[in-house]
């Protein structure tokens, strides 16, 4: 078995440590900052106690060893001694990050395309609901797909929210606490006629946007209407790889959503298309033909560029290659990450019965409750 070593460096602003053969570098304010004791920290919560003002400034490391799995470091100038477990250490190593240029989707999710349909599968509400590991399952996949299908069995008006229970809270909007999809007479609204509808985005115009949709089958005895599910992130990195520029003008400049109900709702928002983190990490796609409101954030020069990239961005979108499709049933759902995955609908005919519901809720309830159901494990 190797030996864990540790080692202050000359000016006592770092150290390094050795476990289990592998090397780790941390700060001394990094290391004060995030002591796990009962001073910094609260227990159970984790909630921290200090603000990083009551940290000295010139905090250095004035002695530091291990013992068994723990460091044991003493801080000068104030001669505060708290202690590491080195598991946690190695899991919150920091000094392999690298900058990365290139846009980049997290670990934890798999991008998809068409070749995606083969593996489709259909999630069971009876064992979900009895089974916890079937419930974490089946987050697991919807969190790194960014959509999954439930049969839940059950065509009562309203049974989506039980389904949103499941896994967090649903999100009230000028719309309710759900809307109806189907033909009417009079629509307010494009989703409401048989018309089909490119794959979008929902609700690009509210900021924040609501992070998951479902969209729960009631009727559904009209020809047509198949749903179809494209991966937004897999588009993005497609339009980077086909042409860089074009990805870099939709994340750099803003584009504007904008949703008018006269007299009751007004809404608008201003984000790009493509939304980067600070580090090019993919973090959202906004695409909805319907409420793309006049871009006025994009300079002169790169207008033409801009529109040139929007209509390649909405090509890779429309690719059948790059969609996933199915039928839903009554009392069949499906749920999108909708910062990540795009839906759109064939048109059906207007003889029979095609009645959605449609809610929208937030992911961090299902992040939650999968964590904790894994957690429990
Ligand atoms: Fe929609």
């Amino acid at each position: 078995m190797s030996e864990n070593l540790c080692a202050v460096d000359a000016e006592a602003t770092s150290l390094s440590v050795v476990y289990h053969g592998e090397t780790m570098r941390f700060h001394a304010i990094w290391l004060r900052d995030n002591a796990q004791d009962e001073h910094t920290r609260v227990g159970g919560s984790g909630q921290r106690l200090l603000t990083l003002t009551d940290i000295p400034n010139n905090t250095r490391i004035a002695s530091a060893h291990i013992s068994g799995e723990r460091l044991l470091v003493t801080f000068s100038p104030d001669h505060y001694q708290t202690q590491y477990d080195l598991a946690w250490l190695r899991q919150h190593r920091y000094d392999k990050v690298a900058y990365r240029s290139a846009p980049w989707v997290a670990s934890t999710i798999e991008t998809w395309n068409h070749d995606r349909q083969a593996s489709l599968v259909v999630g069971d509400w009876r064992q979900m609901t009895a089974q916890p590991k079937a419930k974490a399952d089946w987050l697991a996949c919807f969190l790194c797909d960014g959509f999954g299908v439930i049969n839940v069995g059950d065509t009562r008006d309203g049974a989506l929210h039980e389904v949103i229970a499941q896994f967090g809270y649903v999100r009230e909007t000028n719309y309710g606490s759900l809307f109806n999809v189907r033909t009417e007479v009079n629509p307010s609204n494009l989703a409401f006629t048989g018309l089909g509808l490119q794959a979008h985005t929902d609700n690009p115009y509210r900021d924040p946007v609501p992070t998951v949709q479902i969209l729960y089958c009631l009727e559904n005895s009209a020809a047509g209407g198949e749903n179809m599910l494209v991966d937004g992130f897999a588009c993005a990195l497609r339009l980077y790889q086909e042409t860089p520029e074009y990805f870099e003008v939709l994340s750099r400049y803003c584009a504007r959503f904008e949703y008018v109900e006269k007299g009751n709702t007004i809404l608008r928002s201003k984000r790009p298309m493509i939304e980067l983190c600070a580090d090019n990490q993919i973090r959202a796609i906004r695409f909805n033909n319907r409420s793309f409101a006049a871009p006025v954030d994009v300079p002169f020069e790169q207008m033409e560029t801009y529109y040139a990239a929007y209509r390649a961005f909405a090509k890779i979108i429309d690719d059948p290659t790059m969609e996933i499709s199915f039928k839903l049933n009554p009392g069949e759902c499906f749920l999108v990450d909708n910062t990540r995955v795009l839906h759109a609908r064939k048109g059906y005919s207007g003889s029979g019965n095609r009645w959605l519901q449609g809610a929208y809720a937030d992911i961090d309830g299902f992040r939650s409750t999968y964590d904790v159901l894994e957690e429990a494990v």
